[in-house]
């Protein structure tokens, strides 16, 4: 596979290729590794070289991970201009033997002006790989027959580690970062300091979104110093309620790539955000609490379709508290955009005809009895754009930590949260972005049963 690898950079399977036809001395081709899933069954030389179209670079930001499972990571890119793709990784700094995955899956390979997407499998739960991205130029396209190619553009290594049983116990968790990039940037310098293993970015992204240059920009080339800001530290999206708004948002998987559909059964392969994963002693689920306006609220017009979406969640969510890997963990943590509990009694349940919610009764009365019959400990929340923590109660037995907001006021300031499972209990720490300062810590002894 060096010798492909190799090659790939020199042109790639072009100039192998190529070099064939014109009768010039080939090396003996490597024996190919055999592939450890479908999805890295790609790159078979057949393909007939076009001139080389030198100069041109597309790749505009760095590397953005996303979805991470124990045996599955995705990586898009943001490039500048109609571009192919691909990902080298291997479980080495020097990508010796590395495997190559192609981006847009079997049949013919993907290309786009705008972003880049490669999904890898056959991971191993707790391991850090190294990767980069090949991005190729893709010029003068007359049609499928008549396309000129670049230069094989490599992209710096970075590493990950996969979640897992295995794997260091730490996250942190940024939310209603609204496109505010002055706060942007100190969050995700703060988020690379603190060194987590996985990024929860907790819901409102994003204000509204109408063609995909935005979506790119905000999720794979934001306006900050940092464009690395998820090359090594992956993202784990859920999705709040400005991220249901403008007519492209419907097609944010090609920015924000859905989860792996063999994560779950066909019967949910519509929810394509939920995640249960183990990170260390920590169980964590994301649900999605989608928008904070009832379905028949005038203001949608007929097209919101979101109290369907949450029941069909609540079947997932009971049988992904019953896996034995989450049922087995010391601390269970829920993550969703849209507070669960609202001490105030007039607030705004999202069941009214107002113009937002406090909180979600709906999510609550669905997934609330089963934190409780499974021993959630807690829920962090958003949407607020304050920061509070709500302790467990006797009736509520899962307590519920809101972040802060995009604001600059002692009450509406952006929050990083910070979670670690270090001296045998779970810490969430929550850094308030603008002083620099710690304004909470919220610990959690483990699960009733189970020691940590
Ligand atoms: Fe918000
Ligand atoms: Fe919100």
């Amino acid at each position: 596979m060096e010798l492909n690898r190799r090659s790939f950079l020199a042109g790639g399977t072009l100039f192998a290729a190529g070099a064939l036809a014109s009768g010039a001395q080939a090396e003996p081709a490597a024996p190919r590794k055999p592939a450890s899933s479908p999805y890295h069954a790609r790159g078979e030389e057949t393909f007939t070289p076009q001139p080389i179209v030198k100069g041109l670079r597309r790749v505009v930001a760095e590397p953005v991970l996303q979805c991470p499972a124990p045996d599955s990571m995705g990586v898009a890119w943001a490039v500048s201009g109609f571009a192919n793709g691909a990902v080298e990784f291997a479980d080495n700094p020097q990508l010796q033997n590395a495997t190559t995955v192609r981006c847009g899956g079997f049949g013919v390979t993907a290309f786009d002006d705008q972003a880049l997407q490669v999904r890898l499998t056959g991971l191993k739960p707790g391991t850090r790989y190294w990767y980069r991205t090949i991005t190729t130029t893709i010029a003068n396209y007359k049609n499928s027959y008549s396309i000129q190619m670049g230069e094989p553009e490599a992209g710096d290594v970075h590493s990950f580690m996969t979640p897992g049983e295995n794997a260091p116990a730490r996250f942190c968790v940024m939310n209603d970062t609204h496109e505010n990039w002055k706060q942007f940037g100190p969050i995700v310098e703060k988020i690379l300091a603190l060194k987590p293993s996985v990024t929860v970015w907790n819901g409102d992204a994003t204000n509204t979104t109408e063609d995909k240059d935005h979506a790119v920009q905000t999720f794979l080339n934001p306006p900050v110093a940092r464009k690395d800001y998820a090359a090594d530290i992956p993202l784990l999206f859920t999705n709040g309620n400005h991220d249901f708004r403008g007519k492209w948002i419907r097609h944010l998987d090609e920015v924000m790539m859905p989860r792996l559909p063999s994560e779950r059964s066909s019967r949910d392969w519509d929810l394509k955000r939920n995640f249960a994963i183990r990170l260390g002693d920590v169980a964590m689920i994301g649900l999605d609490t989608g928008e904070d306006k009832p379905d028949w609220h005038p203001k949608w017009m007929g097209l919101a379709n979101f109290s369907p979406y949450r029941k069909a969640q609540t079947v997932w969510l009971e049988e992904a508290l019953a896996r034995r890997e989450i049922d087995g963990a010391p601390y269970i943590v829920v993550f969703c955009h849209i507070p669960l509990f609202d001490s105030y009694p007039e607030a705004n349940p999202g069941d009214r005809l107002e113009n937002w919610a406090d909180w979600q009764k709906e999510c609550a009365d669905l997934w609330g009895p089963l934190f409780a019959r499974h021993g959630v400990q807690v829920v962090v929340a958003a949407h607020k754009h304050r920061y509070r923590f709500d302790p467990a109660t006797a009736g509520r037995p899962w307590a519920q930590l809101v972040g802060g907001g995009p604001g600059k006021n002692p009450w509406n300031y952006p929050t990083v949260i910070a979670g670690d499972t270090a001296g045998g209990e779970l810490k969430l720490t929550v850094h308030n972005i603008l002083t620099g300062k710690v304004v909470g810590t919220h610990a959690f002894k483990p699960r009733r049963g189970i020691l940590g």
